[in-house]
């Protein structure tokens, strides 16, 4: 009989709730504060961007939050994803480790955002809104809170990094496909979008930037929220569901991950196949290394500082603590935009200075270099966010042939890569380059970092 190679879960075998890393951190998180009083922030001043649920699920401190059936029943078109193993990459590298990954891409919208849009879309709905602003860097947020707007009949406006909505014309298409309306940031729309412009007509917009324009139209209306597709609690909590079938499909395949490794934006598609492994060690499971990998053009995680600040240009957001460049932090244009962010999850943040976690920083050459490697052995191409945790599973299993240890590695594809096929051809035609991130432009941001009483 041939082995495995896909380990599937029946529909029946999906979570039923998500999981929360709250529960079982050893010391609590930093508070999140009030930009102006700097004092702990209260349900009520989250109110004007977010429904009262996902108030809630932001600062529970519960192991597990049901998911509710209506979202259970929209997962179901994609979910359980299947957890692959990558025996021909492993052959290729003659390592003796063995290399799972759980694949995200099957996602109406092509990766794992959708998890959390439609449970986003669903709250707010369920509370009576009618319209949500978001942000989005490569375009696979916004399209996936497209989506979940389509189904919720929600009217969805996306403010896109300039940057990526001039790289990327069919991820707007796309998200026009579902009915949401794309604009590129900075923009006139906006208070904060208009000072940018002012300063800089040419700007290349940034993740800040876009939050900020989001943020900005949601807090003027009541009718409409603020969705977020990564960092906060609550997209981490949503996010899980790709972890806890994982767990389950290891039972399946009579494995168990000695390395688990995904890339990091904002950390939310690290923290959901990570969080639920590293809850079982922290309840006194076993030890596993868990490694989030970053761009070295904006490596928050390696050189950032663990410090408040906002998570937004226009300072609109609370203040909360994580490894961070600096609020005003640009990062330059790479193609992996969804990694194109000053600051972290502040759950990841907190998991690495418990030392729970390690981190990396990747050039980009290299990432795609080892995407097409993969391509060409497994067939699925990469999105250029995960051609980072790509690298960081190969250089893991070539490790491991060079110690000669058979260790298992996981690690998340959190997307595919066929809106993105603009990166890959610059890669081909020679015209992506490898650069040091700004330590003079990140150093002029943290200089600005909010000073705290
Ligand atoms: C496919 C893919 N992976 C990863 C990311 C990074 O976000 P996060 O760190 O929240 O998973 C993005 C962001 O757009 C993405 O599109």
């Amino acid at each position: 009989m041939t082995e495995s190679t896909k380990y599937l879960l029946s529909e029946d075998r999906m979570p039923r709730d998500w999981y929360n890393i709250m529960a079982d951190f050893p010391e609590p998180m930093a508070p999140v504060l009030h930009p102006g009083t700097h004092q702990p922030v209260g349900p009520a001043d989250l109110s004007p961007l977010f429904p009262d649920t996902l108030i809630a699920q932001e600062m529970t401190g519960e192991r597990h939050v049901e998911i509710p059936t209506p979202v259970r029943d929209i997962y179901l078109l994609w979910r359980p994803s299947p957890l692959i193993r990558a025996r021909r990459l492993e052959k290729a590298l003659d390592t003796p480790a063995k290399i799972y990954f759980k694949y995200e891409g099957v996602s109406p919208a092509g990766s794992h955002k959708p998890n959390t849009a439609v449970a986003q879309a669903y709250y707010n709905a369920e509370a009576g809104i009618k319209r949500l602003t978001t942000e989005t860097g490569a375009g696979q947020w916004g399209s996936s809170l497209a989506f979940a707007g389509s189904l919720f009949d929600l009217q969805v406006k996306v403010f896109q990094v300039r940057v990526s909505y001039q790289q990327k014309p069919y991820r707007q298409a796309l998200m026009r496909t579902y009915g949401a309306e794309c604009i590129p940031s900075p923009s006139d729309l906006t208070e904060s979008g208009r000072a940018i412009l002012a300063e800089n007509p040419d700007h290349p917009g940034s993740l800040g930037i876009a939050i900020s324009e989001a943020v900005e139209l949601a807090a003027r209306d009541e009718g409409t929220k603020y969705a977020l597709g990564s960092v906060l609690n609550h997209v981490m909590l949503h996010q899980s569901v790709i972890g806890l079938e994982a767990m389950e499909q290891f039972e399946l395949a009579g494995d168990d991950p000695d390395i688990i490794i995904g890339c990091t934006g904002g950390g939310s598609n690290f923290a959901g196949i990570a969080f639920p492994f590293l809850g079982a060690q922290l309840r006194g499971g076993r030890r596993r290394r868990i490694i989030a990998v970053e761009p070295a053009a904006c490596p928050t995680l390696t050189r950032g500082r663990f410090a408040y600040d906002f998570g937004d240009t226009a300072h609109l957001t609370p203040l909360t603590k994580m490894h961070t460049l600096g609020s005003s932090f640009t990062p330059p244009g790479f193609h992996a935009g969804g990694l194109r962010y000053h600051g972290m999850g502040p759950q990841v943040s907190h998991a690495l200075s418990l030392g729970l976690i390690e981190a990396r920083a990747y050039q980009q050459l290299g990432c795609f270099e080892a995407a097409v490697e993969f391509a060409r052995h497994e067939g699925i191409v990469p999105a250029p966010e995960c051609t980072h945790a790509v690298k960081g599973a190969m250089d893991e299993a070539l490790r491991c042939k060079e110690e000669g240890k058979a260790e298992t590695i996981l690690f998340n594809l959190s997307g595919h890569g066929h809106f993105d096929m603009q990166a890959y051809i610059d890669f081909f035609d020679g015209k992506l380059e490898d650069g040091d991130y700004d330590a003079a432009g990140a150093e002029a941001a943290l200089a600005q970092l909010p000073q705290l009483g």
